[in-house]
């Protein structure tokens, strides 16, 4: 139907006649003359039609935005002083000779390229006119180029791209399972895979030596700004490789990428340990791009006279850390408010605050709420190790590690952005040496990474210790984003059963959920790590997007509905019988 696709016509088809096919992305009538700029996938191009030509002209009168239309004509330099630098086909237009309505459209819900002032839910709803839009059809396109190049990449080293089943049972990566009733197996559940982590364990056993996938996972958890309930990982894992090798490669691969889609080279990664990146960033995915780092004045504060530095400073499980802003003493009132309410959102109970005003001038040249707690030596020392000088301003956070991290690590992130202190473009690292398990509260532990990670540390050792162990995990970050994570994986059946142990699972449990897993183990596992990138994440801080949503072509709303199609939805009573399932008075009521 097309000789051309609009966009990518240019100087060099002056003098040719083509047919192009697009949609009417503008129609402008010039005291005689129409103009019809036609969009495609490749882009924009100009179209005129003079009245001389009568049919074509009439038919160009009557389009409108966004009806679809093939049209032939003669490709021309456009007169002087109309080029359009702007355009990759601003140098031309094509002269319309024939032109044919090849369907209509209703009046669009909304201007595609006004797109800024339209809300997020009229775009999901129409969410095939929001691809039309330029800049999502790129987002599209880039998605696409990353996976063939990731394919390419891990093909090239020997990956097998190998499918593993949807319909499973859980695979414990944190969150909550979708469950899909079994109407075979009346009150019986399948799960949908939070990751492949199992079946590509059980690719290693059976000898596939190296495997990849682009895998959807499915997680019903609390969403955020990078995070779906349905999301795409890259997904490997390689057999006889230890943690180098998984990391080398995976770093090759995102170095490689980012030359090759966006001409940056990332460097090597710098490597940091996890209490480091919590001490120094309050994180375990840093930004550092960021000049901003915690200092921790637990000692300094455990004498001083104010609870609630002093309450945190002796408690074994509590933080005192100062945020230190250079050139933050303009900060006013009003913003110290809002910043303590957004440290607010992540527990903290206050945020108390120094400026240095005059350094020289002692106490006297400082400002604060709280230096008439503290003696002045503690607050001359405090000075020293935060390294004040004038013009700087002090956050402090004082309360459970957990907090305070959070709080100030979240704050930090905020300052970096609000302040416009960000370094450089790309900051990409390794954060290793994680804990194997974290406190879950009541004497439990829960596993930082998911169970079937291995430790650095033999079995009585982690069972006597558990919080005190290191697992063999590895997470790459980006811009402060966690970019993906994997691990080096419990080979050893005995090792295994020491990890549900610890993590308070049953015997009888491990069987029922795992048993296939630790069968697999006892029949000759080799020693395997692996790790999964998410695709939505990567591409999403490739193209510097706000949101996950603006990568994925039909996300779910932060509620995780979709718009569109308007699911999930009821079904009927005779699906829900069939499948041995009732729906709760309350729940059916409230519906
Ligand atoms: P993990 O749970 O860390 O590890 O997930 C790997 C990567 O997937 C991305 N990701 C998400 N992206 C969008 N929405 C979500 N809800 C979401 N959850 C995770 C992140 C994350 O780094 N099986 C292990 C991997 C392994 O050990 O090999 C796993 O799934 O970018
Ligand atoms: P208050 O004595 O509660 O008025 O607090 C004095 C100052 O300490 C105020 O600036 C509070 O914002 C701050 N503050 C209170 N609790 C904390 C906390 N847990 N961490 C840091 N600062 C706090």
């Amino acid at each position: 139907m097309r000789t051309h696709y609009c966009g990518e016509l240019n100087a060099t088809q002056i003098g040719e006649t083509v047919t192009v096919c697009g949609w009417v992305h503008r129609r402008r009538d010039h005291g005689g003359v129409i103009f019809l700029d036609m969009r495609d996938r490749l882009g924009l191009l100009q179209v005129v039609v003079d009245p001389d030509t009568e049919d074509a002209f009439a038919t160009a009168d009557r389009a409108r935005s966004e009806w679809v239309m093939q049209i032939t004509g003669l490709v021309r330099s456009r007169p002087e002083g109309t080029t359009n630098a702007d355009m990759p086909t601003g140098e031309i237009e094509v002269l319309g000779r024939e032109v044919t309505v090849l369907n209509t459209a209703d009046t669009p819900p909304f201007q595609l390229d006004e797109h800024a002032k339209v809300g997020e839910e009229v775009r999901l709803k129409h969410r095939y006119m929001d691809l039309r839009r330029p800049e999502m059809l790129e987002n599209l396109m880039l998605r696409s180029r990353v996976s063939t190049f990731v394919r390419n990449f891990l093909a090239n080293h020997g990956f097998v791209d190998t499918e593993t089943p949807i319909l499973t049972r859980a695979t414990p990566e944190g969150a909550r399972d979708y469950l899909v009733p079994s109407r075979v197996h009346k009150g019986e559940f399948f799960a949908l895979p939070q990751s492949p982590q199992l079946f590509k364990q059980l690719l290693m056993v059976a000898g596939l030596d190296r495997y990849f996938q682009i895998a959807k996972c499915f997680r019903d958890e609390d969403l955020r700004a990078d995070r779906q309930p349905e999301f795409t990982q890259i997904d490997l894992e390689m057999s006889f490789a230890d943690e180098a090798s998984v990391m080398d490669l995976t770093e090759s691969l995102i170095r490689e990428l980012f030359q090759s889609e966006l001409q940056v080279d990332l460097g090597a990664f710098p490597k940091m340990p996890y209490a480091e990146a919590m001490a120094r960033f309050g994180s375990d995915k840093p930004d550092l791009r960021i000049p901003l780092e915690l200092v921790d004045i637990k000692d300094l504060m455990a004498t001083v006279d104010f609870k609630v530095f002093n309450q945190p400073a002796n408690d074994p499980n509590g933080r005192v850390s100062v945020l230190k802003v250079p050139g933050g003493a303009t900060i006013s009132r009003k913003e110290i408010d809002d910043y303590t309410k957004f440290v607010g959102l992540y527990g903290a109970k206050g945020l108390a605050w120094v400026k240095v005003n005059t350094l020289a001038d002692g106490i006297d040249g400082l400002q604060s709420p709280i230096l008439k707690f503290m003696p002045d030596q503690v607050v001359l020392d405090l000075m020293r190790r935060v390294d004040a000088a004038d013009g700087d301003i002090l956050f402090f956070g004082a309360d459970s590690a957990q907090v305070v991290s959070d709080a100030l690590g979240a704050l930090r992130v905020k300052l970096g952005h609000d302040l416009g202190l960000l370094t450089h473009e790309w900051a990409p690292l390794w954060v290793v040496d994680f804990p194997m398990f974290e406190d879950a509260g009541e004497g439990q532990v829960a596993a930082l990474h998911h169970p079937f990670t291995a430790p650095t540390v033999d079995a009585e050792t982690l069972k006597a210790r558990p919080l005190d162990a290191l697992s063999r995990a590895y997470d790459m970050v980006l811009n402060g984003t966690e970019l993906g994570g994997g691990s080096i994986r419990i080979h050893d059946q005995a090792m295994q059963e020491a990890v549900f142990d610890v993590l308070n699972i049953s015997p009888d449990e491990q069987r029922e959920k795992f048993g296939f897993l630790l069968d697999a183990l006892k029949y000759g596992a080799p020693p395997h790590g692996g790790l999964a990138f998410g695709l939505d994440r990567l591409v999403m801080l490739m193209l510097g997007a706000h949101s996950i949503r603006d990568v994925i072509a039909f996300p779910k709303t932060q509620s995780a509905t979709c718009l569109l199609t308007d699911a999930p939805g009821e079904v009927s009573q005779d699906q829900l019988k069939e499948v041995g399932v009732r729906i709760r008075k309350e729940h059916a009521e409230s519906m």
